[in-house]
């Protein structure tokens, strides 16, 4: 979603912006744009503005030269993109960029066109700066009129605001994430630290109603009360450990490819913690965790998009190891719905970003309910989700570039079976035999995801025959359900193919109308309790003339034929097969959308972290 570069430094920071929006890409946009402020002329601002990549951007901005600016990737809410609605807006000398949806935007526009104000976009964003250009009139500095127009927006915010007589950039947020960085010769704020990588490692994470006036030697920060903040006492500068290889591809054609292949080494990082343990503390949650289980007696899981199919297999998990009941709800419904609250429920958020606006509005809406016993299972530490809920755990995946989400899956996996196993101990299910039994299973799972990643050259062959194709059926069982519906969503979001996944026993209730030669079937199909049952679906499709792509273990009795294509996976791996083969599907998705041509780590309108409704 959109994204936030400003610089204030003592030396041309076009390349900075242009480099910063860069590594903001991958959050996802169709539109970007910056405004510089020129001190040779004595203060004035110029504005470029692309409908294209940042590339383009930056080819219209390469002669230019300023040491302060403010620079924006748009992902369109209100207004077609093009280049009339892509940030900066401007009024009266003055240029904003927001990320977020001003709620009350109607009413403001109203107000500010009774005064004579002429609207050139058909953003929400464009009634910021022109009520910034009002209450300036008034307000003693930039940075009160900023504030007082804060305090009049309703919806979510980040913005940066930079006026042609001042040589600072104001920013603040509300809702939608915004960082500071500190350097040794500018200062900046950005959406997320990789934008400032090559500047400075010095974070401070900005608060809800902060606002902060950014100069080359300083920072002022004033919190939503309206007190002056010290920076490194009431809001803590972090060294960000972000590498840049962690934001480069390397030898990767595309960053979903590397973060396919980083699994093994990703998945070991987040179970890093367990060691050789044969025993589990639930203190790996947070110190309060033992007192907040032991009074758990349901669990209630909330999140969006991937995340939503990763508590769908924890669901599996948690009743059969944990025996207490199981809800997993998309965050954006959960949170509009009457529904009974259970202060006793462990709510569980699920978030690669911890910025998704829906899942971090559901647990605030969970807690409105009474349900205090929160737990946040995310891969970024400072996020609003973690900061939101009362224990935490913090996947290791690195960061996640590509749209489509791969590692940041597979380690939400591995600790929400953390979590599963936890929950059954406390509930004394788990003998300790089988405790840690499953710690060695979670030992060798980085190992097991590695031989799945050498069946890349034979899913490469198959994914040749998808190129024609407009639909597909994914097909699972069980633990295996939400893996179908994730490799549905991985080959949609990333290759436009109509895919959609079904749990195999539904296949006769409807979808099977749609089975011909033309549809293929992707089923998987591990040797399990249910694979029996899964054979006969198979026929079913066999039986109409579909074509199957079969995922089985290396032991389950499956037979090829000349319509029916097996693939084994290396090993059968009990109840974290899902892990194994999930990571078969993406490697099929990659794969298809490679041969369609699709742009795999951008694709069209989707954005990598949604940070509005
Ligand atoms: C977006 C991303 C998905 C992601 C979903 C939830 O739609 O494109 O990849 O699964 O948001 O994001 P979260 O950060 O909350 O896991």
């Amino acid at each position: 979603m959109c994204g936030i570069v400003a610089a204030v430094a003592d030396s041309n920071i076009v390349p900075l912006l242009i480099e910063g929006l860069t590594r903001l890409e991958y959050r996802g946009y169709d539109s970007a744009g910056l405004a510089l402020r020129d001190d040779a002329s004595g203060g004035a601002l110029s504005r470029f503005r692309s409908i294209g990549r940042v590339a383009d951007l930056a080819e219209q901005a390469k002669n230019q030269s300023a040491t302060s600016g403010i620079a924006h990737t748009r992902w369109a809410t209100h207004g077609i993109p093009s280049e009339r609605n892509a940030h900066p807006h401007m009024s009266d000398g003055i240029a904003v960029v927001h990320n977020g949806i001003i709620e009350n935007y109607v009413a403001l526009r109203e107000m500010l066109l009774a005064q004579g104000y002429v609207f050139s976009s058909d953003t929400d964003t464009e009634v910021i700066v022109h009520l910034i250009v009002h209450l300036a009139k008034t307000a003693p500095d930039l940075f009160t009129a900023v504030a007082q127009t804060c305090k009049q927006l309703e919806g979510i915010y980040a913005i940066a605001v930079i006026r042609a007589a001042d040589n600072c950039v104001i920013v603040s947020r509300h809702g939608a994430p915004l960082l500071l960085g500190l350097g040794d010769h500018g200062n900046y704020a950005a959406s997320d630290a990789s934008a400032l990588l090559s500047v400075t490692r010095k974070i401070v994470y900005l608060e809800e109603g902060d606002v902060a006036e950014i100069s080359l030697h300083g920072i002022r920060l004033v919190g939503a009360e309206g007190a002056l903040l010290k920076i490194g006492v009431d809001r803590p500068i972090h060294i960000s450990t972000l590498s840049a290889a962690e934001v480069e591809k390397g030898d990767y054609a595309h960053f979903m490819q590397k973060e396919i292949f980083e699994q093994p080494e990703v998945l070991a990082a987040t179970l890093e913690m367990i060691g050789g343990a044969q025993s589990l503390s639930p203190n790996i949650f947070g110190a309060t965790a033992p007192d907040i289980f032991a009074d758990v007696n349901s669990v209630l899981i909330l999140a969006c998009g991937t995340s939503f199919h990763s508590g769908l297999v924890a669901r599996y998990w948690i009743e059969q190891l944990a025996g207490i009941p199981c809800t997993v709800e998309i965050a954006s419904e959960y949170r509009y719905r009457v529904s009974v609250p259970n202060p006793r429920q462990l709510v569980v958020a699920i978030s690669q970003s911890g910025e998704t606006a829906d899942t971090l509005a559901s647990i605030k809406f969970a807690k409105s309910l009474g349900m205090e016993k929160t737990l946040a299972l995310c891969n970024a530490p400072e996020s609003a989700i973690v900061r939101e809920c009362a224990l935490r755990f913090l996947t290791r995946a690195g960061k996640e570039i590509g749209v489509a989400s791969t590692k940041a899956f597979t380690t939400q996996l591995a600790a929400l079976f953390l979590l599963a196993i936890t929950l059954g101990k406390i509930g004394r299910r788990i003998s300790a035999k089988d405790e840690a039994e499953y710690l060695n299973d979670l030992r060798h799972l980085p190992l097991a995801v590695q031989k799945v990643l050498t069946l890349e050259p034979a899913i490469k062959i198959w994914a040749q025959r998808f190129a024609d194709k407009h639909h597909a059926l994914f097909l699972g069982r069980g633990l295996h359900y939400p893996i179908a519906l994730e490799g549905a969503l991985k080959l949609k979001e990333i290759s436009y193919i109509h895919a959609e996944g079904y749990p195999a026993g539904e296949l006769k209730h409807g979808p099977l109308a749609l089975v011909d030669e033309d549809m293929p079937v992707i089923s998987i199909a591990p040797n399990d309790a249910l694979l029996s049952k899964l054979k006969s679906n198979l026929e079913e499709v066999a039986s109409r003339s579909g074509e199957l792509y079969v995922f089985a273990d290396a032991d389950s009795a499956i037979t090829e034929s000349a319509r029916v294509h097996v693939l084994r996976l290396p090993e059968h791996y009990g109840l974290l097969s899902p892990v194994l083969h999930v990571v078969a599907l993406q490697l099929l998705s990659y794969h298809i959308a490679l041969v369609k041509g699709t742009d795999i780590d951008k694709p069209r309108n989707l954005a990598k972290s949604v940070t509005v409704e």
